[in-house]
């Protein structure tokens, strides 16, 4: 398995579970918090939530697996790394710790390891920043960051009092969404800022892909192995594939001991050609 290193120092492995439209439905909680245990045993460390995620449910699922897990020894604290992201409405100062409070609840956790304001909104960077940095102090969270930035955006954030800080930033990135590789993956490598590629299969869509599918079949594996092997290649760059289906589950993990060469980021570049010119960032 790959790391990537965040700016303090500490590495977590490059791939991890997403949770968008989990705790949804009360009718698919036991299928989502059995599927988060059986990555825990599995071997995923990293959740990636939000408080958006089924207003709260989605942490709720996360919490009960995590208990669970914690309580049956399959993972110990320290292993995990768990992520969740506050609302942009949220996001003043006193906002951010009232949030915080309500995911640490809902989470059951103590500390949240990487906490991330989700989009920009109204609120202005400078509190947001403070809000957070209140937060790592009194060891609510292990570190911050951002989600949906450009490169102008962390120009800006890294202007602000504190906003050196920022650990991550998490967007949209996949063979089909390749904008962020042209000037916004280079500027997080440069800053040391890992980058969480979201939608890294395109929400299934990519498993599907013909051509890449071909290809994956020379290569003894499967398109959204693929697909999730080319993201976690380059440096810095997280992949968080959502899954509840086991077969999905095993899969994606399966994809991180994929070694691919020259050859196959070669194949994978023709098939999915990298912009020529910075595109807009673009969001799910
Ligand atoms: N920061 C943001 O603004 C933002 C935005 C979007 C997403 N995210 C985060 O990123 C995570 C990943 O993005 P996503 O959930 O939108 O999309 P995704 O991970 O690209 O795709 C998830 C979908 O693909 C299916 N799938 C998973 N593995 C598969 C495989 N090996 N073969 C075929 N299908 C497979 C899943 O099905 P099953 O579930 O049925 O197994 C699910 O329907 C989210 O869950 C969330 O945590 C963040």
């Amino acid at each position: 398995m790959q790391h990537v290193r965040f700016p303090d120092g500490s590495t977590r492995p490059s791939l991890g579970l997403g949770t968008l439209r989990m705790g949804e439905s009360a009718r698919e909680r036991a299928r989502e918090v059995a599927a988060v245990r059986l990555a825990l045993e599995i071997g995923y460390r990293v959740i990636d939530t939000a408080e958006m995620y089924g207003e709260g449910g989605a942490e709720e699922v996360v919490g009960q697996a995590l208990a669970e897990a914690l309580r049956a020894g399959t993972v110990s604290r320290d292993e995990l790394f768990v992520v969740s992201k506050v609302y942009p409405h949220n996001a003043s100062r006193a906002g951010v710790a009232a949030a915080c409070e309500r995911s640490r609840q809902r989470l059951g956790l103590d500390r949240i390891d990487l906490y991330l304001l989700h989009w920009r909104g109204a609120h202005p960077l400078a509190e947001t920043v403070a809000g957070f940095e209140a937060l790592c102090a009194r060891g609510h969270i292990g570190r911050w960051g951002v989600s949906n930035f450009d490169v102008d955006d962390l120009d800006e954030l890294l202007g602000v009092p504190g906003g050196g800080a920022c650990a991550a930033n998490q967007v949209y990135y996949s063979l089909s969404e390749r904008g962020p590789g042209h000037s916004l993956l280079p500027w997080q490598q440069r800053h040391r800022m890992p980058l969480m590629a979201y939608c890294p299969i395109d929400q299934g869509v990519l498993a599907g892909h013909a051509r890449l599918a071909a290809l994956a079949r020379s290569r003894a594996c499967t398109a959204a192995q693929l697909a999730l092997a080319w993201a976690m290649r380059q440096s810095g760059v997280m992949a968080i594939p959502k899954a509840v289906r086991e077969a999905h589950l095993r899969e994606n993990f399966a994809a991180a001991a994929l070694v691919l060469g020259d050859d196959d980021m070669a194949a994978l570049d023709a098939l999915f050609p990298p912009p020529r010119r910075k595109p807009p960032l673009a969001m799910v």
